[in-house]
């Protein structure tokens, strides 16, 4: 199964950033744990702070791999652009948020791509790209 996981704006500073909501692991050390977990999926990491560059890239991937788990990070409140990109794939998309963002500032609340993803994990910490991962693992 050839899986890319994204991340978006801000998500570069795990580890460093608000570590009380978003942990102290960076996310290069979380995902050599997700590839020793699962040494039979074939993963692709790819983070951007650029809206257009997160949409090129589910464009780039989104006809030809299996499953795609992206955590938007704030563009997932504001981006038509990124809803519409999972939209026109066909690849399915999982999106996943580290904190539990309906416990958070209401304009947390609202994902504009939660329509067009199979499913939303959040609040699980960095477990929530596990449980997408074992997700995607049980139906392929
Ligand atoms: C986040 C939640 C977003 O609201 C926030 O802008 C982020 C991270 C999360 O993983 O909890 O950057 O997506």
């Amino acid at each position: 199964m050839q899986l890319l996981i994204i991340n978006g704006p801000n998500l570069n500073l795990l580890g460093k950033r608000e570590k009380s909501i978003y942990g102290e692991s960076s996310f290069e050390t979380y995902f050599n744990e997700l590839k020793t977990t699962f040494p039979n999926v074939d993963f692709e990491y790819y983070q951007s702070n650029v809206e257009g560059e997160l949409i090129n890239k589910l464009h780039e991937v989104g006809f030809s791999y299996d499953a795609i788990v992206i955590n938007a990070g704030a563009y997932t409140h504001t981006s038509i652009g990124i809803a519409d990109a999972i939209a026109g794939i066909e690849t399915p998309v999982i999106e996943v948020h580290i904190s539990n963002v309906y416990a958070r500032e209401e304009y947390r609340h609202e994902s504009l791509m939660a329509k067009n993803c199979i499913g939303v994990i959040a609040g699980m910490g960095l477990n929530s790209y596990k449980l997408a991962v074992e997700h995607f693992l049980s139906v392929h």
